[in-house]
């Protein structure tokens, strides 16, 4: 493959329904350089070797000007990076006093302390699509089931979803490289911005639960003293609103992949509607085969760095294509095929080392209950357009809307 313009045809809108031909292509190489700056390294083997690579920074103020520009990734001087974007010993300090609220470091016990809750949320979204012969399942299931969740865990008000949705899509949407000098000024700002809204909003609720302490994990973080102190305010704010993010932008995306690729491997479907244990390996596999976060972008090298016989020069900055990765034949037999008992199936959706996702048992929890729920209660589910309307986002890929016809609800 040329290096002309690569990026620009990963995020050109007429590949998102199908970007694995073009991952495919772009594994020829381990490590190819784009026009644009950025290196793209697209292979399993080199992208889980980099995720452990101490010489890797995820600072976003590592990023040279160019590439932060270039990425709509500008640092805001007024707001610290979140602990995703950061690097040890900052990173481990914050991820540990986040770990906390959740449970004692790396146990999802409170993720299954959850278990009947968001089962009561999965059957209320449901039981809601009754009398319907058509459904979206992206706004009336996969987008309200784990924003609920998170808002609780947080205690964010369900009722104020409708600011924070705006500002969590815009942030997201910034993840993208975009096109002219134009759009990305424009993108650069319209982040900005969200972020200081969505930064005042949650400042005053943090304000609030300070005064007024609840069992949540606003409370917990704005007033818990623990072996590695307490966050600062801004700290706080930083990392709800990553949690918040995270918590909204990803699940919802696995939740719609995982109905759309039953949906079109009926056997499977049916498989699951009888086979409640097969939740658990189906959702690796939708990890795999059709993952939420396609690429990690936007890492800077911190010496200069060899990949199979290219040298990446300390300073570049670095596109990590994950979903590539998950798709390489030298890792996985018959990578391009959906098989829910994959066995070891050890892909790159979640990352890896030390950055991998903080939220990782929770949403594998959310989209298991989720699948197993609809195929069971929906009747006779067929999908109405394939492809579906995709959203624009390219890093954060999936569906916009999914429009399934159904014969009824048990
Ligand atoms: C990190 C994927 C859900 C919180 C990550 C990373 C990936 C990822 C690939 C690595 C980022 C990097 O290396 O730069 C996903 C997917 C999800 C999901 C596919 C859903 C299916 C969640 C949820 C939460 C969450 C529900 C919050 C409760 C985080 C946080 C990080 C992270 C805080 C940063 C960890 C760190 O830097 O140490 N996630 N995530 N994620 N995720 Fe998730």
């Amino acid at each position: 493959m040329t290096s002309v313009a690569l990026l620009h045809r990963i995020t050109d809108y007429a590949n998102r329904p199908d970007p694995y031909p073009l991952y495919a292509e772009l594994r020829r190489t381990p490590v190819v350089r784009d026009e644009s700056g950025p290196y793209l390294v697209s292979t399993y083997w080199e992208i889980k070797g980099l995720l452990h690579d101490p010489r890797i920074s995820s600072d976003l103020r590592n990023l040279t000007p160019e590439a932060a520009k270039a990425g709509g990734q500008e640092h805001d001087p007024n707001l610290p990076p979140a602990f995703i974007r950061l690097d040890p010993p900052e990173h481990d300090r914050l991820r540990r006093l986040s770990m906390r609220p959740f449970g004692p470091p790396h146990t999802p016990r409170r993720v299954f302390d959850m278990h009947g809750e968001l089962e009561e949320i999965v059957s209320g979204l449901v039981d809601g699509l009754r009398g319907r012969d058509t459904i979206d399942l992206v706004d009336d299931f996969s987008y309200p089931f784990p924003v609920t969740v998170i808002c609780r865990i947080l205690g964010v008000p369900r009722e104020d979803e409708s600011h924070f949705h705006e500002w969590a899509d815009t942030i997201a949407a910034g993840l993208d490289p975009v096109g002219t000098a134009e759009e990305r000024e424009a993108q650069v700002q319209g982040v900005r911005r969200a972020r200081g809204e969505l930064a005042a909003y949650l400042a005053g609720l943090i304000e609030e639960r300070r005064r007024s302490p609840r069992d949540d994990m606003l409370t917990a973080m704005a007033t818990e003293h623990g072996p590695d102190g307490q966050m600062s305010p801004v700290e706080i704010i930083t990392t709800a609103a990553l949690l918040l993010i995270a918590g909204h932008e990803t699940t919802v995306n696995l939740i719609t992949n995982g109905m759309l690729t039953l949906l079109r491997n009926p056997d499977v479907l049916q498989r699951l509607r009888t086979e409640p244990g097969l939740a658990v390996p189906l959702v690796e596999e939708l990890l795999r085969f059709e993952p939420p976060v396609q690429m990690l972008p936007q890492r800077t090298t911190l010496a200069d760095i060899d990949i199979d016989g290219t040298i990446i020069p300390k300073g570049a900055s670095l596109y990590l294509m994950v979903a590539s990765g998950s798709r390489d034949p030298q890792r996985f037999t018959d990578p391009d095929r959906f098989i829910p008992d994959r066995p070891d199936n050890q892909h790159l959706g979640f990352g890896h080392g030390l950055h991998n996702c903080f939220g990782a048992p929770l949403a594998r929890l959310e989209a298991q209950l989720a699948l197993t729920a609809l195929v069971r209660r929906l009747n006779g589910p067929s999908l109405v357009e394939d492809p579906p309307p995709y959203r624009q986002n390219a890093v954060l890929r999936g569906p916009r809307h999914l429009p399934i016809a159904i014969s009824g609800v048990t």
